[in-house]
């Protein structure tokens, strides 16, 4: 790995890393598929990944480490964690574990959840990336939303142009898109293990490793079939209005651009400013204990994102949203 980071490699490993630290996304290649990179700790740099991808909605993304010692900063591992990481690590698997408060990954990386996806990749420049990073990088697939997952620089550029600052090129090394399919996914809270999402490691291995057959994740009604369309989203415990221009008596109200609140989303209407507050705000004012309510956000670009967030959060109650 040294002789890389010596060679030209090195410097373009050196300018992805510069860039991540200044808030910049960055493509890098994974055994699983390209990933578009951002720093996990920097909720504007992950708005940036939401809106690069043109995502309608925010999914909690996956946290990639460098090491058993930097998963274990995040989140805190069972025996069973342990175990899993042990077998599989580095490699196409991902567990959705109980975050530790002070972990780095930002509310929106982890779409204001208190559990927190990680994987530990097994390529030699996601690796160096990360590790020269000092924490974990988000990286969901890097093309746009609805689109082909990418195995090639090629792909990522027609997928998404100049979206990006910068391509970790790893076209040449075989470890590049092996396994060519997102990772598997198994939540891992308690004594269970729950499979989110097929992927390389199968139920059999898992099963092989531990002992325990994985639950499918989809028989839950709480958990359709899609993933990224978990139900299990963070939602405030009190109710939700939106598209409230005023704040009703005893409401609290969560303002953007010139409708003043308790906070304000974002005074200029930075919709990438919006996106980075949005589950920050949501839970202080969650944690208030009066109900919410939050001024329009515009319905183009993350806005989408925003709205389908804050609807699926007021839906939770059964009030609905008026909304478009
Ligand atoms: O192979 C991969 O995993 C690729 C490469 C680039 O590493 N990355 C990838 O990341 O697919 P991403 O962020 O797109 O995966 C997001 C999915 C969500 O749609 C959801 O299913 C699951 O990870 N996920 C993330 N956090 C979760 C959480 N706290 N609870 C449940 N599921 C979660
Ligand atoms: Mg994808």
């Amino acid at each position: 790995m040294t002789s890389i980071l010596e060679g030209d490699d090195g410097r373009f490993i050196d300018k992805a890393v510069s860039l991540l630290k200044s808030g910049g996304i960055v493509a890098m290649p994974t055994e699983t598929v390209y990933g578009l990179a951002a720093d996990a700790a920097n909720p504007e740099a992950v708005a940036r990944v939401f809106e690069a991808k043109g995502r309608p909605s925010f999914n909690p993304l996956i946290a990639h480490v460098s090491s058993v010692e930097m998963a274990r900063i995040q989140a805190s591992f069972s025996p069973l964690a342990e175990a899993l990481a042990e077998a599989f690590w580095p490699g196409p698997l991902t567990l959705v574990l109980q975050s530790c408060r002070d972990g780095s990954v930002c509310d929106l990386a982890r779409a204001g959840l208190d559990t927190v996806a990680l994987r530990h990749p097994n390529h030699p420049l996601a690796l160096m990336l990360i590790q020269e990073l000092g924490r974990p990088v988000v990286a969901p697939s890097a093309n746009a939303s609805g689109k082909l997952s990418p195995t090639r620089v090629q792909h990522v550029i027609t997928s998404l142009g100049h979206g990006v600052d910068w391509i970790v090129d790893g076209d040449d090394f075989p470890e590049t898109a092996q396994i060519g399919l997102e990772s598997t996914i198994v939540s891992v809270i308690g004594k269970d293990i729950r499979l989110l999402r097929e992927g390389a490691v199968t139920r059999d291995d898992i099963q092989e490793a531990t002992g325990i057959d994985p639950t499918l994740g989809q028989s839950d009604p709480f958990r359709p079939s899609s993933p990224g369309q978990l139900l299990s989203h963070y939602a405030p415990d009190a109710p939700l209005r939106l598209n409230a221009d005023t704040a009703r008596p005893g409401e609290t109200l969560i303002g953007f651009g010139d409708i003043e609140g308790r906070w304000n989303l974002s005074r200029s209407g930075d919709l990438r400013e919006a996106a980075a507050n949005l589950f920050a705000h949501l839970h202080a004012a969650d944690d208030l204990g009066q109900p919410i309510a939050v001024a329009p956000i515009p319905t183009h670009g993350l806005g989408l994102a925003i709205n389908d967030r804050l609807r699926r959060a007021a839906g939770a109650h059964g009030n609905g949203s008026e909304i478009e």
